[in-house]
């Protein structure tokens, strides 16, 4: 094994957490917790993937109030969850693995009925719902002070809770056209108050969600950011404002930057490029309707995006000259040992892993034993994104095609 393998198989520090090796399983949302209860299903999940040799694996969409969730089969980080959260953050760490979670808003991109706080969905500025569409909720509002002071309120409560639950490290979702890449993002910030115009003032909500994490967990408990370097549609934020978005979290004391691309509300396919998802749309599209509807405008909506290992790689580099005291993650397309090799000799601190766990889950210990002899056998289908709305969450269509 060379240095740059010897690298990413032995332990390392994310900020003052120690890692038995380099790999972090990604946020992948996984659809197992319906009614947003975590259970065997979520928990057998990650256990496997534990098992299988990543440092630290990362809980989807820990959402951080009942009005942030996109659908009411996401886990709320309150105390409605205690019980079944513990239970499965016990058995998690029983595998050696430590645990991350990612915590979720979705401001104005939601199809959640069942709103507590608010009357509709609400982000920096009124916008048109694209996923409440489907379900008779197509607008969405625009926060006012007050609502921006509970937003923030609801990230320091989860984290607070989420540590003491037993979370090792917290992931905040900056990207994908969640709520805060809503705040940064020019197409769908168009404030003009304190928290618009500027790339300055579009990170100020941001920015204080990220001190209101850090106040509820304190400076020792590793905090990582998901950010977008492109929201891939016209008018979205682009590479150059990006740079700065890093150099502000940063600042701000941010632990570690993982760096993506794309948008689950326009355009998701440069965020995992392959094959595009519109055959999977459709065959899991739950009645003939919406089938009939997803024939005509799923293939003009999603396209493939021929699939590259470490298609995010140049972007990341030109993030991480910018950054002077975060640690760096790579994520995108890292699915060969080749490819752990070249992200390690490029001096990254960490990868995170997605499809390619969700192939094979013991990919991390594979690599190792196996070392340039081993192949994931992921191919790339992106069928696993088309299932996460299915009866027991998302799954990789070619291990049920080899196991029937
Ligand atoms: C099934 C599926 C679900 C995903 N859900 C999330 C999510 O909840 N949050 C997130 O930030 N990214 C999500 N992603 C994107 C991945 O975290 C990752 O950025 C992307 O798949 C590229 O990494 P990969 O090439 O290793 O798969 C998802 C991807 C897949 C395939």
């Amino acid at each position: 094994m060379n240095e740059h393998l010897k690298r990413a198989f032995s332990p390392a520090k994310l900020g003052q957490l120690e890692l038995r090796n380099r790999f972090i399983k990604a946020a992948t949302f996984e659809g197992k917790t319906p009614n947003g209860i975590p259970g065997e299903l979520l928990s057998d999940f990650h256990k496997e993937i534990c098992q299988g040799g990543v440092s630290m694996t990362t809980i989807a969409y820990c959402a951080t109030e009942p009005d942030g969730r996109i659908h009411q089969d996401m886990i709320l980080m309150n105390e409605t969850t205690r019980e079944p959260l513990t239970k499965m953050v016990d058995e998690l760490h029983s595998t050696g693995a430590m645990i991350s979670g990612q915590m979720g808003h979705c401001g104005h991109f939601s199809k959640n009925k069942d709103l507590q706080r608010l009357k509709r969905p609400l982000g920096p500025s009124r916008h048109f719902n694209n996923m409440g569409a489907m379900v008779g909720m197509p607008y969405a509002g625009a926060m006012g002070d007050k609502d921006i002071e509970l937003f923030i309120q609801s990230f320091h409560d989860a984290a607070a809770y989420m540590k003491d639950i037993g979370f090792n490290a917290i992931e905040i979702h900056f990207g994908h056209g969640y709520a805060l890449s809503q705040f940064i993002s020019p197409l769908t910030n168009r404030r003009s108050d304190q928290y618009g115009g500027s790339i300055e003032n579009r990170m100020r909500v941001p920015v204080m969600a990220l001190q209101a994490v850090r106040k509820a967990v304190g400076p020792d408990f590793p905090i990582l950011g998901k950010m977008g370097m492109f929201d891939a549609v016209r008018g979205g934020l682009r590479e150059p404002e990006a740079l700065v978005v890093a150099e502000i979290l940063d600042k701000e004391g941010i632990d570690a930057l993982i760096t993506s691309g794309g948008t689950s509300s326009y355009n998701p396919m440069p965020m995992f490029r392959g094959d595009s998802i519109a055959p999977g749309i459709i065959e899991t599209a739950p009645n003939l309707i919406t089938k009939t509807i997803f024939k005509f405008i799923a293939p003009k909506m999603f396209r493939d995006m021929p699939y590259k290992e470490l298609y995010f790689l140049d972007g990341h580099k030109r993030v991480r000259e910018r950054i002077k005291n975060a640690q760096m993650v790579y994520i995108g397309g890292c699915h060969t040992v080749e490819s752990i090799e070249t992200v390690m000799a490029e001096g990254v601190d960490f990868i995170q892993l997605g499809r390619v766990l969700l192939k094979d889950p013991a990919f991390v210990n594979n690599a190792k034993e196996k070392l340039h002899d081993y192949r994931s056998g992921c191919t790339h289908c992106n069928f696993c994104v088309t299932s996460i709305d299915l009866p027991g969450g998302i799954y990789c269509k070619l291990n049920r095609q080899e196991s029937a």
